[in-house]
């Protein structure tokens, strides 16, 4: 029997014509970025026209599918790559992290066995030294890139409770042992609850540590309360400090916390998913705090945050060579490696969960090159003095106040018109009401959280082409929707 000759793919040239194709689309969408809204409100039975259809039996001309990905996908995304995106801890990405991704998708390597992507294997091993250097401390390659910071904490939380247990934990499950305790402020993220939840510690022995007024965990009820639990018979095994908290950007005493771990013998992780990488900034501009980093036994670290390398791109380190090794090896036969003394391979599948795993070290690599570590900080810095000059115009205004403020790139504010003299109920109505006014509106993207059980608005920059007259257009866009909000509700003849 013959077999046909077989493939999915179309000639070279056609290829080519739909890369060329990409490419312009997306550039006008780049050359446009200036001008779009940062959202658009959608109903549903618009995006149903959109996202529903029969399966495709046949394929269709490739230059076909681009066109509905320009006239349907591209008008539907949300722009966090343009300069008016200020929620959550989402980047506006970069160039050389978007060809790299490019690249790596096109060469589709395995960082898994170290055979299976040589020069993914060995890029990882450099960009987690460069990674380390650039926070100020030892520059190894004792870690592993992941999805993103739920991934990386849940990853170093994994070798924690597999080096603090006191049997092997990987063999004998959980069951036997006393609960096994955490600790970490109440501004953490909840990532990390939800880590306690699948790594069988329970949420319940997530002990929740209150903050001072500046959101930092309070390092004399953390030890009163790990005491406690010594004496009640519990294990504490971790305490999570933040570099960066979610809300505001907020920083714990690292080195306090540091020394109380080396008492108790605790793990020491730091979530610096968003604030690490601020670790290399000049104390002048931020806080310093890279030397409390040096201290942990493990930390979270997001490129694809505050380096602005595209979704996804996380980052578990840890200071000991083999952790990472000791939790999470295991080797069937098909995927045994190179086991002779002195072999240099690294097979990365045996320092996570993930077996197959994308390249991303290339981004990363080609952002780094690109740039330089000097002007990466730069990029950071920019973001804390524009969350500065927001901050100022904020405080200009009768209109709103400050309602939290950290040493990054967070702010939290909400209206509170001077002349109108609201309750903190009617506050709490306003400012819920403005921050779906500002969802509808789509010129500018604000999210809301609350700050001591009051909801505010949240502002975070972590995006490099955000300049002066984009934050003017955000606050503008803000002070209008106010004062449209208070129109509909008979209150703007008072504050105008
Ligand atoms: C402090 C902190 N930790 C963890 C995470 C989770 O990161 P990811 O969304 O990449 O999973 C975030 C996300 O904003 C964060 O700010």
């Amino acid at each position: 029997m013959r077999i046909t000759d077989f493939t999915l793919d179309a000639p070279q040239e056609e290829f080519r014509e739909a890369i060329d194709k990409t490419t312009d689309m997306l550039m006008e969408l780049y050359a446009g970025l200036e001008k779009a809204p940062a959202f658009r409100m959608r109903d549903k039975a618009y995006l149903e026209g959109i996202f529903s259809g029969p399966m495709p039996v046949n394929g269709e001309e490739t230059y076909r599918i681009l066109e509905q990905v320009e006239q349907e996908i591209l008008p539907n995304i949300t722009m966090n790559i343009g300069p008016y995106f200020t929620g959550y801890v989402v980047s506006c990405s970069s160039q050389p992290g978007f060809l790299g991704d490019m690249i790596s998708s096109f060469l589709n390597q395995n960082a898994t066995k170290w055979h299976l992507g040589v020069a993914a294997a060995e890029m990882e091993k450099l960009v987690i030294r460069w990674l380390k250097e650039f926070l100020g401390i030892r520059a190894d390659s004792n870690g592993i890139l992941v999805s993103g910071g739920s991934a990386a904490n849940l990853t170093c939380l994994t070798v924690a409770r597999r080096m603090k247990a006191k049997f092997d934990i990987n063999r004998d499950g959980i069951f036997s042992h006393p609960p096994m305790r955490i600790y970490a402020s109440s501004e953490v993220h909840h990532c990390v609850v939800k880590s306690a939840q699948m790594l069988g510690i329970g949420e319940t022995n997530v002990k929740i540590i209150s903050v001072d007024d500046r959101m930092r965990m309070n390092t004399d009820e953390l030890e009163g309360q790990i005491r406690k639990d010594l004496d009640q018979e519990f294990h504490p095994f971790c305490v999570v400090a933040s570099a960066g908290t979610v809300n505001t950007g907020a920083i714990d005493p690292l080195e306090k916390i540091s020394a109380i771990c080396r008492k108790y013998n605790l793990w020491f992780h730091i979530d610096g998913a968003y604030g690490g990488l601020a670790a290399s900034l000049d104390p002048a501009v931020s806080e310093p705090f890279s030397s409390g980093l040096a201290l942990a036994d493990s930390i979270a670290v997001d490129p694809h945050k505050w380096l602005f390398v595209p979704f996804e791109a996380g980052c578990a380190l840890f200071k000991r060579p083999d952790d990472s090794r000791v939790t999470f090896s295991h080797i069937p036969d098909y995927l045994a490696g190179d086991t002779s003394e002195g072999s240099f391979r690294k097979d990365f599948m045996e320092h996570g969960f993930q077996l197959s795993r994308n390249f991303k070290a290339l981004k990363i690599w080609m952002l780094f090159k690109a740039h330089g570590a000097g002007k990466l900080k730069q990029a950071i810095e920019h973001d804390i003095l524009n969350t500065r000059y927001f901050t100022s115009l904020i405080r200009q205004s009768s209109n709103f106040e400050i309602m939290a403020e950290g040493p990054l790139s967070v702010i939290c504010y909400r209206a509170n018109p001077a002349k109108l003299n609201q309750t903190e109920e009617e506050l709490e109505t306003l400012n819920k009401r403005l921050i779906e006014c500002i969802e509808q509106d789509g010129r500018v993207f604000i999210t809301g959280t609350k700050v001591n059980g009051k909801t505010v608005l949240r502002s975070c920059f972590v995006n490099h082409r955000t300049q002066e007259h984009h934050l003017i257009h955000i606050f503008d866009v803000l002070e209008e929707l106010l004062q449209n909000l208070l129109e509909v509700t008979g209150q703007k003849e008072v504050i105008s």
